[in-house]
């Protein structure tokens, strides 16, 4: 593939009504992309299921949520929360009285970390075991859902999965350097991904990204199988991220966040949408754009593609709504400062030679350069500064419109997906809006 898959029209299909049922697989966080999908479900009627990762005890041990974190899990979800712990991924797995992948790595300092070689058989073992503690939470999940469906309804299982990052201290001020530091405190992420760290760390984002929507859709056969059979249907969506189509230089270019340590997996999480698809499921991964979020708030910079969603909005929507975001963003800046200078900013930074070189579909997901950090910490860092308050940026009232437009786009196109891939770029968004807001 040499391109993206984009989405260009609005999605007609309607399959979802009351008495289907919507499952979160993973858990709500405030921000998060998920919130899009669950307000479609619960328009639509849907009995909404929520699912959670569990909670860690200070041995390290999973545990389901007590009495008061499941009520608060089912209010913020709106609906029940099926409280077995999926936590995935196998940094804090191990055979019994083996030492897990985190305790391995407790040994790594910042002076250290890139000679350090791993045991990659003990490795594999923990990997085992971390993925089979994940599967039977996944068999435990299905059978508590399977009463809560009636034959002949439809499913909707909307995959949110993404991490697998181990708490290891020195890992925190690698990420640091490399996610944030420029000039002296620049660190190159090639040097992360030939150390063994690194590669621990790519299998672990396998296993959470991308390894999971194989387990949830093989883990869901025998629910499919009795859907199926009576007149139902069953849809599987994921998030993925893939760069994203923005208006640069008046057309929508392709562009990505680099480095996007989390590219490899986010590719498999695709190649496991094709690979159902071949088998007659309908798993689609709907690449998203850049949007900040809890997960997403570490990677400075990735929030600069944000911007010119404006220009999208008056260029797709153009109005009275659109005009009121313009308003709405340009009064969290500071006095002396208007979105055409922030456009014209992010216009020069998109078109800078630096930026040109790592708008590379085919050799995605590129490594960070100091050249690369200079320019988009720098960017961001001064556009940042021009806002009145930190905690209320453009970017925070952007990402809340991507997200309010990814939601009815997924919920629409997955009652009739057009393929296991597809990308949601800045017009088919800002499209959508406009059919909302009118
Ligand atoms: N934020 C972005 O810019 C962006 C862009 C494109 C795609 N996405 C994708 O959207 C999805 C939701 O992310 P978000 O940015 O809304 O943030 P989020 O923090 O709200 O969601 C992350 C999800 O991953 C789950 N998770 C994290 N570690 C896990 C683990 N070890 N085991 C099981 N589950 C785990 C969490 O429970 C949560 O549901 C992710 O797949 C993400 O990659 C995000």
């Amino acid at each position: 593939m040499n391109a993206p898959t984009s989405l260009r029209d609005l999605p007609q299909g309607k399959l979802f009504r009351q008495g289907d049922v919507f499952v979160l697989f993973g858990e709500l966080f405030g921000r998060g992309y998920a919130n899009g999908l669950i307000n479609e479900a619960r328009a639509a009627g849907m009995t909404i299921i929520g699912l959670t990762v569990g909670r860690r005890e200070a041995d390290n041990s999973l545990r389901p949520l007590n009495a008061e974190e499941l009520a608060e899990a089912e209010a913020r979800i709106g609906g029940k929360v099926i409280n077995v712990p999926l936590m995935a991924g196998f940094d804090l797995d191990a055979p019994a009285g083996e030492p897990t992948p985190t305790e391995l790595l407790s040994v790594l300092t910042l002076k250290n970390w890139q000679d350090e070689k791993l045991d990659w058989a003990q490795i594999e073992r923990c990997r085992e075991a971390g993925v089979a503690r994940f599967k039977n939470s996944v068999a435990e999940v299905m059978a508590q859902l399977e009463p809560l469906v009636a034959d002949g309804s439809n499913v909707f299982f909307a995959h949110t999965m993404a991490g697998g990052i181990p708490k290891v201290k020195v890992f925190l001020a690698i990420a640091n350097r490399i996610y944030k530091g420029r000039g002296d405190r620049f660190m190159s992420s090639r040097a992360l991904l030939d150390s063994d760290l690194g590669k621990l760390i790519l299998m672990n984002f396998d296993e959470v990204t991308a390894n999971t929507f194989q387990y949830l859709i093989d883990g869901s056969a025998a629910l499919r199988q009795r859907l199926e059979a009576s007149g139902g249907q069953v849809r599987y969506t994921a998030y993925g991220y893939h760069g994203t189509e923005i208006l640069i230089d008046g057309q929508y270019q392709w562009q990505t966040y680099s480095n996007y340590t989390q590219g490899g997996a986010k590719k498999r999480l695709e190649d496991h949408a094709r690979t159902a698809w071949q088998q007659g499921v309908k798993a689609t991964v709907f690449n998203c754009p850049e949007i900040r979020t809890n997960s997403s708030d570490i990677f400075v910079g990735v929030e600069l593609s944000l911007f010119p969603l404006l220009k999208a909005l008056r260029q797709e929507a153009p109005g009275e709504w659109a005009e009121a975001q313009w308003a709405a963003c340009h009064a969290l800046l500071q006095d002396g400062y208007s979105i055409d200078d922030l456009l014209a900013q992010i216009e020069a930074y998109n078109t800078d030679a630096t930026m040109l070189a790592f708008r590379d579909f085919a050799a995605w997901p590129m490594d960070n350069s100091p050249a690369l950090a200079e320019v988009m910490i720098g960017t961001s860092d001064d556009i940042t500064s021009k806002h009145k308050e930190r905690s209320a940026l453009v970017t925070d009232h952007l990402s809340a419109l991507v997200l309010e437009g990814t939601g009815p786009l997924m919920f629409g196109e997955a009652a009739n997906p057009a393929g296991p891939v597809l990308w949601l770029n800045h017009d088919i968004i800002a499209k959508q809006l406009a059919k909302l807001h009118g």
